[in-house]
C-alpha cells in the first residue's frame, strides 16, 4: 500500500477501505508517514468528505492506537457524558454527581478550557487540593467505590487523535464533520463506558453555530457510537447565551454547588436535569420521564451533593466547600459593569462574554497560559430582560486591574438593547437518537 495512492483516491472523491485508513493511521502514529503528505490527505478529505462507513474506520484506527479503559468488572451501565464546549458550561459538575447518586456508574474524563470556551478540569481544580491527574487504575477503582470519577486524560488514550488534532490546527482542516466526529469519538469510546450522552452546543458561544450544523455532527457522532456498539444520544442545546449566570472556574464552582443544593439558575438546572435524565435512561432506570423525576428528586433530596462532597474527598479536594463555597478562590478585585443604555437585552454573545472572561484571567489563549482560578464574571441579567441605564449587569473578577478596561470593552460589544421585549429560543433545541 502507498500514501500517495491513497491521497490520489481520496482527492478524487472515492471512497477508501478500512485497511487505507488504518494505514494513514497507524503509519503517522508511529512517524512512518511525514506531515507534508498527512496534511494532504486530510485536506483532501476537507474537501471532499467521508461516508459513515469511512467516518467509524478512522475513529476504530484512531481508538486503536493507544489503551482503552476496561471498566468491565465494574457492575451495572458504565455512562459518560460529551459537550462540545460551551460559555459558563459546568454540567459536569452537577450531572455526575446527579446520576451517579441514582445507582449508575459515571466514568468521566475531561479537559481544559482554550480560548472562550471553559474546561472541566480547570474548574475542578479550583477546589483546593482537588487532584485531576488520576493514574488509569485509580480512575477505574473510585468508580467502582463510588460510581464517580471525573480526571483529565489519564494513559495513553487515542494518541493518534491528539497528533492528527495537532496537524489539522496548523493546516486549516479542524472544520470536517468527519474528522471532528471521529476526534471527539475516539477519545470517548476509549473511556471505556458503555453509554455516552453528547451534549452538542449551538450558537454564538459554541462550535457550531447553527442548530443545522449541530445537528449534522450529532447524526455522525451517534452514527460512530452505534456502530462501535454503544448506547447513544446527542442533545443539541443553546449557546447563543451562556448556561447559568457564572463564567470562569472557581465562580462556576460555586454555581454549580448552588444547583446541587435546589437554589441555582433555572436555565441551568433545566439543562442538567434533561442530560442526566437522558443518562439515567441510558443506564436501565427507566422512561425519560421517570428519569426526570429520579434527577430532580436527587437534587431535592440533597443526595446529588453528597455525592460531590464523596467524589471531593475522594481526589484530594477540600469537601469544605461545598458547605461553604467563599472557601474557594477569591478574585481581590470585583467591579461592576453597568447598563449603558434602557430597555430589554435582546442578546448577549456567549463568545465576546467568554472572551471577556478570559481577558480577566479565567481563560488561557495558548495552551500554555496559566489560568487564575479566582477571576471571570458573574451575570446578574441575561438575554430577555429589562434594564435601566446605569444598572449592573455583571460583576467582573479578577487579579489584574488592568485587564478590566478590554474586558468591559468586549462586554458593551457583546449587548444588543432594544425597546420590545424579546423571546428567547428554548434550551433543547433537538434530539439526535
Ligand atoms: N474537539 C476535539 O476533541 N476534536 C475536534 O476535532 C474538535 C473539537
Amino acid at each position: 500500500m502507498h500514501i500517495l495512492d491513497i491521497i490520489l483516491k481520496k482527492r478524487n472523491g472515492r471512497k477508501l477501505t478500512r485497511e487505507e485508513i488504518t494505514f494513514i493511521v497507524d503509519g503517522y502514529t508511529k512517524d512512518m508517514i511525514p506531515d507534508y503528505q498527512v496534511s494532504a490527505f486530510l485536506m483532501a478529505v476537507y474537501f471532499r468528505g467521508m461516508d459513515q462507513d469511512e467516518t467509524l474506520w478512522l475513529t476504530e484506527a484512531m481508538l486503536h492506537s493507544g489503551d482503552i479503559v476496561d471498566l468491565s468488572n465494574i457492575p451495572g451501565i458504565k455512562v459518560d457524558k460529551h459537550s462540545t464546549g460551551g460559555v459558563g458550561d459546568k454540567t459536569t459538575l452537577i450531572i455526575g454527581p446527579i446520576v451517579a447518586s441514582c445507582g449508575v456508574p459515571v466514568a468521566k474524563m475531561s479537559g481544559r478550557g482554550l480560548g472562550h470556551t471553559g474546561g472541566t478540569i480547570d474548574k475542578l481544580e479550583s477546589i483546593p487540593g482537588f487532584r485531576t491527574n488520576l493514574s488509569k487504575e485509580e480512575f477505574v477503582e473510585n468508580v467502582r467505590e463510588i460510581g464517580l470519577a471525573v480526571a483529565g486524560q489519564t494513559g495513553n488514550l487515542a494518541p493518534a487523535d491528539k497528533k492528527f488534532y495537532a496537524l489539522r490546527d496548523v493546516t486549516g482542516t479542524i472544520e470536517n464533520i468527519s474528522l471532528i466526529a471521529a476526534s471527539i469519538m475516539s477519545k470517548k469510546l476509549a473511556s471505556g463506558s458503555d453509554a455516552i450522552t453528547l451534549d452538542i452546543k449551538t450558537g454564538s458561544g459554541a462550535f457550531m453555530k447553527t442548530v443545522e450544523d449541530a445537528t449534522v455532527l450529532g447524526r455522525a457522532m451517534v452514527d460512530i457510537g452505534h456502530g462501535a456498539g454503544k448506547k447513544i444520544t446527542a442533545l443539541i442545546t443553546e449557546m447563543d447565551r451562556p448556561l447559568g449566570l457564572a463564567i470562569g472556574n472557581a465562580l462556576e464552582v460555586a454555581e454549580a454547588i448552588n444547583v446541587l443544593k435546589g437554589d441555582g439558575p433555572q436555565d441551568l438546572t433545566q439543562v442538567c436535569i434533561e442530560l442526566a435524565s437522558n443518562m439515567l435512561m441510558h443506564g436501565g432506570k427507566g422512561t425519560m420521564e421517570t428519569c426526570r423525576r429520579l434527577a430532580a428528586n436527587a437534587l431535592a433530596d440533597g443526595s446529588a451533593m453528597m455525592k460531590l462532597v464523596e467524589m471531593i474527598k475522594r481526589q484530594g479536594g477540600d469537601p469544605g466547600v461545598a458547605e461553604d463555597p467563599s472557601r474557594l478562590p477569591k478574585a481581590p478585585i470585583q467591579v461592576e459593569w453597568k447598563a449603558d443604555i434602557s430597555g430589554y437585552i435582546h442578546s448577549m454573545q456567549a463568545e465576546k462574554l467568554g472572551m471577556a472572561s478570559m481577558v480577566l484571567g479565567a481563560g488561557r489563549k495558548t495552551k500554555t497560559d496559566v489560568i487564575d482560578p479566582s477571576s471571570g464574571i458573574v451575570l446578574l441579567k441575561k438575554a430577555g430582560d429589562r434594564i435601566d441605564k446605569g444598572e449592573p449587569l455583571a460583576i467582573l473578577h479578577t487579579s489584574v486591574e488592568e485587564t478590566i478596561a478590554e474586558a468591559t470593552s468586549l462586554l458593551y460589544s457583546s449587548i444588543r438593547v432594544q425597546s420590545e421585549p424579546v423571546e428567547q429560543r428554548p434550551l433543547i433545541l433537538g434530539r439526535v437518537e
